[in-house]
């Protein structure tokens, strides 16, 4: 067995001798984004560094939790905060949490995001359930051996964001006269942000918007079979012609400012789910 394997297998163990049992959806929040835990009535709360084989999370705005528990009755497990490529991680261990929660049971992964708007119509703190993407991160998670346990050497991508979920997700928003637009994302690696420059050109090959990170991990649940979605926020408008500089804490307060709408409609989808 492959030492990352064996590493896959005994995180899963761990969890689920910790009371991880039959998780139905598996949640990543992402930066600035973490109401969505006061939702869920809360069994178990383990920080990364108390799990075996998890990386830390050493972006200090980002909590390192794994959180168990329900919402609407419906079990779930949920990462307060997720690994960066730009924190030098390797795209193995970013992906390592996906792969666990599929060995624990996961049956559906609700992804988001903080992302740089591309897309003139986008404004801040508009939510975007992505459609489709565009990986320009250099490094790939399935790169390597491959075992039959991982899942297909090369899977298919011509749907990576399910379309029942998305359906789904569509269906809640609209119930709750939330605004849910669809985009294209871009995956670049960070942690700066872009020039005008390069604004333009993710404009130009179709991007909507842009953030350094999910891409791997939406690989990764393809791969292993695990239906996802990704709804990301709106933190920054990146318009080529006049661009605002922007800061980490700017982002981090948009983020908070459509946090609680995120949640609510990540709630309504996840009791749906049961
Ligand atoms: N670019 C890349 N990542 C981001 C951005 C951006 O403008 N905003 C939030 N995450």
């Amino acid at each position: 067995m492959s030492e990352y394997l064996k590493q896959i297998k005994e995180t899963a163990s761990f969890l689920i001798e910790n009371g991880f049992k039959e998780p139905v959806v598996g949640i990543v929040l992402g930066t600035g984004l973490s109401e969505l835990i006061k939702l869920i009535e809360t069994e178990k709360t383990i920080a990364y560094e108390n799990i075996p084989n998890f990386p830390l999370s050493t972006v200090e705005f980002h909590k390192g939790n794994l959180v168990y528990g329900r919402i609407s009755g419906v079990v779930v497990v949920a990462m307060q905060g997720r690994f960066h490529y730009y924190e030098g991680y390797t795209m193995q261990q970013i992906t390592f949490p996906v792969r666990v929660m599929k060995e624990i049971g996961v049956k559906y992964l609700l992804l988001s995001n903080a992302a740089g708007g591309i897309n003139p119509a986008y404004k801040k703190g508009d939510l975007i359930l992505l459609d489709d993407h565009i990986n320009l991160q250099p490094e790939n998670p399935l790169r390597g051996l491959n075992l039959p346990e991982f899942g297909n050497r090369f899977p298919d991508m011509s749907q990576p964001y399910n379309k029942q979920l998305n359906q789904l997700l569509l269906n809640k928003a609209s119930e709750q006269l939330t605004n849910l637009k669809k985009g294209i994302y871009a995956a670049v690696v960070g942690p700066n942000l872009e020039t005008r420059a390069e604004y333009r050109y993710l404009r130009n090959i179709g991007a909507d918007l842009v953030g350094m990170s999910t891409v791997p991990e939406v690989i990764v649940a393809n791969q292993v079979g695990l239906p996802c979605a990704c709804v990301s926020v709106i933190t920054d408008e990146c318009d080529p012609d006049n661009l605002q500089p922007v800061d980490i804490s700017e982002i981090i307060a948009v983020a908070g400012k459509a946090d609680k709408r995120l949640s609510q409609l990540f709630a309504a989808v996840i009791s749906a789910l049961g």
